[in-house]
């Protein structure tokens, strides 16, 4: 078929009349180059024309920007957009200034309010202030009371400010009206059309075909259409195997006219926030503000608001920024359709196809970048030395994911859960600690049955589980490039990465101290000794099978199974004792126990009796102290003896005394009745809880019953401690025993009437009253 040629002989033909192609036609237009510039006058679907417009290079930092070489490849671009917009905005002059008149913002104020989370808000906000520091900007800690304009509710009230000056707005709409004006000026040919389709000559491409069938040809072809470029990759076959595709951040702005006649002087804004730019406020001239912004990303564009969106939108301004928006009058509702890979990185440079270019995929500020690459793919295309390095974002790659899929998958539940906090959802409050596991039990699931290598970035992740169309493109995508490039080397995890991925998870799972915790587990799962948890080297790299095993034990310690249960040992005065299920883990205070105990016994070798004894910890813990004596621990239960007859056997070479164990029961009646009368020192930490306390589920659960619960009131073994070691006991001999702190006064009430002097009350490290010291009076 023959195709009309109404258009000939352009050097470069720029598809798509956003943000990106007008600008980049006037640079090319500069250079002297015949530019066609192919795009519908009223520009359905821009993002360009919905944007806020804010020149934010720091207030778009966010910590999983910074976290990876990829995001900071693209700050590294951000960072040299910010010195290119003063000279753009004069090239950009009518005539009648130096094009400042376009600027509606001076600076930027960011808050961190009461709305959003801490993973998300607080630390996208810290990462603002860290990235300020690094790299020596201007900014101002403010007081949030003195931030102009603002008046939220009190309910979002700002927790803390910053006011970062040389980050200004433009108006999106007077810009490109600008943008249009100076490449009219510069002879730049319009061509108010849409382009369907990429003329093809051999392995080069030579022009495109428009929605009326009239071939525009030009030497090179840049595809600059936003989101609307897909169609063109679509239109050369295979193309765009490897070409991330293109979906859509579909998102609703509004532009109100304020009721009272005011407006800001500085944009106000939050942090970026779950899935979405932060919302932000921005002057639109007298009376005037723009709001932005919601993002969705959907498989294709959106032209019409959806009314959640718009109505979430309109509910946070009035709310976070300023109560008085909402008796203002809405003058404009824009909707915009965010140019997003599937990796969520920019396409930027030649495709394989020769000739034919890609500027796009800038998702959330493309418009502020548009000069920056305006100039360089001019200077590119017109032969000069380009001064950035865009090799990583050429279109035809490989995903770029800097990412770990677990990563990944809490950064998308993170996003989730806050999603729901930003419409406030009222859950009770430990049911964040039940859906997140469980959240990321689905999407890591979900991640598997997309790729077994790659995963999407999170919020891809999110929206992909809604869209079956999607997670198609994002299959095939990652199938090509596994033929074309090879399966990719799975990143290089250390041992620090999981350490930290274990503490957020002991954490949120409330364990009592997560970081010590996760550096034990990561010691045990690396088969070092529990020694070695202090000095673990954070950067060594940890094996696959390494990883696994630590995940596996943290998701057991997160089920609050005792740490010592998981790394098998537990110590006490540094002797190391074998515990696991069915016995009780010893404790530390204990040992305060055991020297209190001895300070008031004679010196030399003692005939000892430690009742309850469970692994045996106190009465090995006394035979090793007082070297000769004869000890004798007693339990009822079998698994408890046969750790603490293991347990003595391996401590033969430090423990220097007898230390035997037999099976029996204190409530009986003539337990080690050939003893009584001659015995030095009886040790006891019996069962103490009442047995309707409710403690964590260390004990509670996971620990036996026999070994914790003792009665309505925690005291029925201490009783029989009293009667038996009263009769066990020389006169003057000494008794120790632990109890719950709320009963101390019964528990001396108790030995005082069993027969016992000096019964001194002692407290534990934590300053509770946890265990008593008595002597053996003389027998009546
Ligand atoms: C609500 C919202 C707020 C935003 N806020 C900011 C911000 O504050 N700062 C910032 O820097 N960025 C912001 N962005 C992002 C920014 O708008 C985009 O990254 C950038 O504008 C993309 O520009 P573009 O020129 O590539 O695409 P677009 O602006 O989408 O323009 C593409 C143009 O190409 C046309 N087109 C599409 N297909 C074809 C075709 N086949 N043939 C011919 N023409 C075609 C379209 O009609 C459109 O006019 C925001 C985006 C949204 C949606
Ligand atoms: C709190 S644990 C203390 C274990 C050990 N003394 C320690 O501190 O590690 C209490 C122990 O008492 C044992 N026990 C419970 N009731 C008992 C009884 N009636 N007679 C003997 N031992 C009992 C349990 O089996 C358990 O091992």
């Amino acid at each position: 078929m023959s195709l009309p040629d109404a258009h000939t002989g352009h050097d470069v033909v720029v598809v798509g009349n956003g943000s990106l192609g007008s600008s980049l036609a006037v640079e090319l237009a500069l250079r002297g180059a015949s530019v066609a510039l192919v795009g519908p006058a009223k520009r359905p679907y821009a993002a360009s024309t919905a944007a806020g417009a804010m020149l934010g290079c720091f207030g778009e930092v966010t910590t999983s920007l910074l976290a990876h070489p990829y995001g900071q490849a693209k700050f590294d671009l951000d960072l040299k957009a910010k010195d290119v917009w003063p000279g753009w905005l004069e090239t950009l002059a009518d005539g009648t200034g130096d094009g400042s008149d376009l600027i509606t913002a001076k600076g930027t104020t960011v808050l961190l309010n009461t709305v959003g989370t801490g993973p998300i808000d607080t630390e996208n906000y810290t990462a603002i202030q860290q990235a300020l520091d690094k790299h020596g900007e201007a900014y101002e800690s403010v007081d949030p009371a003195d931030v102009g304009w603002l008046d939220p509710d009190p309910n979002s009230r700002p927790l803390r400010a910053m006011h970062i000056p040389g980050e200004h707005a433009v108006d999106s709409g007077r810009l490109l009206h600008r943008l249009d004006a100076t490449a009219r000026r510069l002879g730049v040919s319009f061509l108010d059309h849409r382009a369907v389709s990429v003329v093809r000559d051999g392995d080069r491409a030579r022009g495109v075909i428009l929605d009326d069938g009239t071939v525009v040809r030009g030497s090179t072809v840049v595809l600059a259409g936003g989101v609307g470029s897909q169609e063109l990759v679509d239109s050369v076959d295979r193309l765009g195997d490897c070409i991330p595709r293109l979906v859509a951040g579909y998102g609703v702005s509004a532009v109100v006219t304020t009721q009272d006649g005011t407006q800001p002087d500085a944009v106000i804004r939050t942090p970026n926030r779950a899935f979405a730019c932060g919302l932000h406020v921005v002057p639109r001239g007298t009376a005037r503000v723009y709001i932005g912004a919601t993002n969705i990303i959907n498989p294709r564009p959106l032209a019409d608001p959806v009314m959640r969106d718009l109505l979430f939108l309109l509910e946070c301004s009035h709310r976070q920024i300023r109560r008085d928006l909402w008796s203002s009058s809405v003058v404009g509702v824009q909707v915009g359709n965010r140019p997003v890979s599937l990796d969520g990185f920019p396409l930027l440079g030649e495709t394989p196809l020769s000739g034919l270019w890609m500027m796009t995929g800038t998702y959330r500020d493309g418009l502020f970048l548009s000069p920056l690459l305006a100039r360089e793919f001019a200077a590119r295309l017109h032969g000069e030395t380009p001064e950035l390095d865009l090799d990583l974002f050429v279109p035809e790659r490989r995903p770029l994911q800097g990412a770990s899929r677990e990563e990944t998958i809490r950064t998308t539940v993170e996003h989730m859960l806050a999603t729901g906090y930003e419409h406030h959802w009222n859950i009770p409050t430990d049911w964040q600690e039940l859906l997140g596991p469980d959240l990321e039990t689905i999407y890591r699931d979900w991640a598997g049955r997309i790729d077994p290598d790659f995963t999407p970035p999170p919020e891809l992740l999110a929206s992909s589980r809604l869209h079956p169309g999607m997670t198609e493109w994002i299959r095939s995508y990652y199938d090509s490039c596994r033929s074309r490039f090879g399966a990719p080397t799975p990143p290089v995890v250390r041992v620090g990465d999981e350490v930290r991925r274990a503490t957020e998870r002991l954490s949120q799972a409330r364990v009592w101290t997560p970081g010590p915790d996760a550096l034990a587990l990561a010691a045990h799962a690396l088969e070092l000794s529990p020694e070695a948890a202090e000095t673990l080297d954070l950067d060594a790299e940890i094996a696959p099978e390494e990883a696994t095993r630590l995940r596996a034990l943290v998701d057991r310690r997160a089920d609050r199974v005792p740490l010592e249960y998981l790394t098998g040992r537990a110590t006490l005065f540094g002797l190391a004792l074998e515990v696991g299920q069915g016995v009780f883990v010893p404790r530390v205070h204990s040992e305060a126990m055991v020297t209190d105990a001895l300070a008031r016994t004679a010196p030399g070798a003692l005939h000892a009796v430690d009742l309850c004894t469970g692994s045996g910890a106190i009465a090995l813990a006394v035979g090793a102290l007082r070297p000769g004596s004869t000890v004798t621990g007693v339990d009822l239960s079998d698994t408890a003896l046969d750790y603490a007859v293991r347990n003595a056997a391996k401590l033969s070479g430090r423990v220097d005394s007898r230390v035997a164990f037999i099976a029996g029961d204190i409530t009986g009646p003539g337990l080690l009745a050939s003893m009584d009368g001659s015995v030095d020192l009886v040790t006891a930490n019996p069962p103490y809880v009442p047995d309707s306390l409710r403690i964590p589920p260390e004990w509670a659960v996971h620990q036996p019953a026999e070994a914790i619960y003792s009665g309505w009131d925690g005291l029925d073994l201490i009783r029989s401690v009293a009667r038996v070691s009263a009769r066990l006991l020389t006169e003057g001999g000494v008794l120790a025993v632990e109890h719950y702190d709320a009963v101390t006064d019964e528990v001396l009430a108790i030995l005082t009437a069993a027969g016992f002097e000096a019964v001194i009350s002692h407290r534990d490290h934590d300053g509770f009253q946890r265990y008593v010291t008595a002597l053996r009076g003389p027998r009546g």
